[in-house]
């Protein structure tokens, strides 16, 4: 049994330093004091530097905050996930997509019983897993090298959509192939309509994304995209659907014969690692997706050796329960300066969302304290013309989180380094601010940011930044002693979406609370 956080002595002492400190904490007095703050709040870790310095937190609290991480068992429950205990209790299930991305060498190393554990564990599911890999990475270089086969259409909703939707985005610079890669999420028929107008079912190749192989919006697309399929004369259902899925029976039942498996312990918003990561195969090919996976896998090794004080997703989980615990932050922003990133803030949004929007501890009781921040962002510069003068000049502080790539993937000249220009400033500005006697053009500034920069934008990098993220949500879902793996909060909105639309179809509004029976009958008429 863990310690809840709020009932460490680091909370208290947090408490206190909040309150003598914290709450007035000046950056800008901080750099002023300090002329090594940049040096000792930034941080190499795989792929990724991080400049935390411009962050609302100081050398003392940095270290009650480990304590805190201590305190409440962040390394034994860290250590028993990389085990394969069950930490996804509700489901009791354990947690292991990390095991997808282990090159076959992990090696049993006996000064360190987490990898130990790793290596064990591996060997268990070792044979399956990259069985499974290598016929999904064959499988995209089929698909790679058919020449008649012009379109892929991934139909899958939330983690079976926004990762692999993101990642194909984010990497296009390594796709080699023309072959275009759509994605239809929405149960809105539109969706789908516009995406098959481009297509013809002799050169369409369908897979169908679902980890349940239940989720209603899916199976709706998946059975349309089916009767489109037939309706045009396509042949031959075997060789254009294609199903990724852990149930592997209910595709079957579909009419797939060609499946992509993979396993409970590979939670929905963290399988851009399993087969449903095949259309980013597809789009860079298996080398690539290889070297993603291995990318993925250094900062798991990061998040597994280094101590907490050089841990990067550590001190970011951290600093996220600084934020939203003691300062009382309860968004956060997220300003990918990269088109090619565009889709990150919707993706990170699942896993932070998702993953920690909960208000109950391991056991279901009732938590006294908040949990994950709102998550949301545009890519930069898009954001600046839109929301910045918010986190500029609002009443709310809202910290923000800069991902910026160093080195182009595209020749044209000027525009990186106005891109770049364009971050540093923004970040700049929301420390710096600038007096104007309290009016208009009075930027209050003291505004934390953080940058995360990559080298370039490579499969390996954006592996190392996912992988980053999804640690991080760990660590913050661990301090708060909530299960950071099920997503109970999503069930009752599709019992009671049943139940309406049988009602649409019927008119019944009987025993429903007035406001939806109000918009049924509009809706009827
Ligand atoms: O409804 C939420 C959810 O279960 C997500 O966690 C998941 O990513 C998504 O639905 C899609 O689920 P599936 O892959 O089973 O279709």
């Amino acid at each position: 049994m863990r310690t809840r956080c709020d009932q460490t002595p680091a909370w208290a002492q947090l408490t206190s330093a909040f309150e003598a400190a914290g709450k007035s904490f000046d950056v800008r007095a901080s750099f002023a004091a300090d002329p090594q703050r940049f040096y000792r709040f930034s941080q190499d870790a795989p792929h990724v530097f991080a400049d935390l310095s411009k962050n609302l937190v100081d050398a003392p609290t940095q270290s009650l905050l480990f304590e805190l991480a201590r305190q409440c068992g962040l390394e034994q429950h860290r250590d028993a996930m990389f085990a394969g205990q069950v930490v996804n209790s509700t489901e009791n299930r354990a947690v292991m997509h990390f095991l997808l991305r282990n090159p076959p060498a992990v090696q049993y190393n006996p000064g360190r019983p987490a990898i130990n554990k790793i290596a064990k564990v591996r060997a268990e599911v070792q044979a399956e897993v990259d069985q499974t890999l290598n016929a999904m990475l064959a499988f995209a270089g089929q698909v790679r090298a058919n020449d008649h086969i012009t379109d892929i259409v991934n139909i899958g909703i939330g983690g079976s959509d926004l990762g692999p939707q993101m990642a194909v985005l984010a990497l296009r610079a390594f796709a080699d192939k023309p072959q275009r890669i759509h994605f239809v999420s929405n149960v809105d028929g539109q969706q789908l309509l516009d995406v098959l107008a481009a297509c013809k079912p002799e050169s369409t190749l369908f897979l169908i994304a679902s980890k349940t192989f239940t989720t209603a919006e899916t199976m709706l697309n998946a059975q349309s995209a089916k009767a489109w399929f037939e309706a045009q004369g396509g042949q031959d259902i075997s060789h254009h659907f294609a199903a990724l899925t852990t149930n592997i029976a209910a595709a079957n039942a579909f009419g797939i014969t060609t499946t992509f498996g993979f396993w409970d312990w590979v939670g929905g918003r963290y399988s851009l690692w399993s087969a449903i990561g095949l259309p980013l195969a597809i789009a860079i090919g298996g080398k690539a997706f290889r070297e993603f996976l291995a990318g993925a896998h250094a900062m798991d090794e990061h998040f597994c050796r280094a101590p907490l004080e050089q841990n990067l997703p550590v001190r970011l989980g951290l600093l996220d329960v600084w934020y939203r615990n003691f300062h009382g932050f309860s968004n956060r922003s997220i300003a990918p300066y990269s088109h090619a990133l565009r889709r990150l803030p919707a993706y990170l949004q699942q896993l932070e969302m998702e993953s920690n929007g909960k208000r109950v501890d391991t056991q279901g009781h009732a938590l006294p304290y908040d949990t994950a921040p709102a998550l949301w962002g545009e890519p930069g510069t898009n954001g600046q013309h839109a929301y910045f003068q918010m986190l500029h000049q609002g009443t709310s502080v809202i910290p923000v989180e800069f991902v910026a790539v160093k080195k182009a993937s595209h020749p044209l000249p000027g525009h990186n380094s106005q891109l770049l220009a364009n971050m540093l400033a923004q970040a700049q500005a929301l420390m710096v601010g600038k007096t104007d006697n309290g009016g208009h053009r009075h930027f209050p500034g003291n505004r934390p940011s953080t940058v995360l920069l990559l080298d370039e934008l490579t499969p390996a990098s954006l592996g190392a930044l996912l992988a980053l993220q999804e640690h991080r949500v760990f660590v913050s879902g661990a301090v708060w002693g909530i299960n950071s793996f099920d997503q109970w909060g999503v069930e009752l909105g599709k019992v009671l979406a049943k139940d309406i639309e049988s009602r649409l179809h019927s008119g019944d509004a009987s025993g429903l609370d007035p406001s939806t029976a109000g918009l049924l009958a509009r809706l009827k008429t």
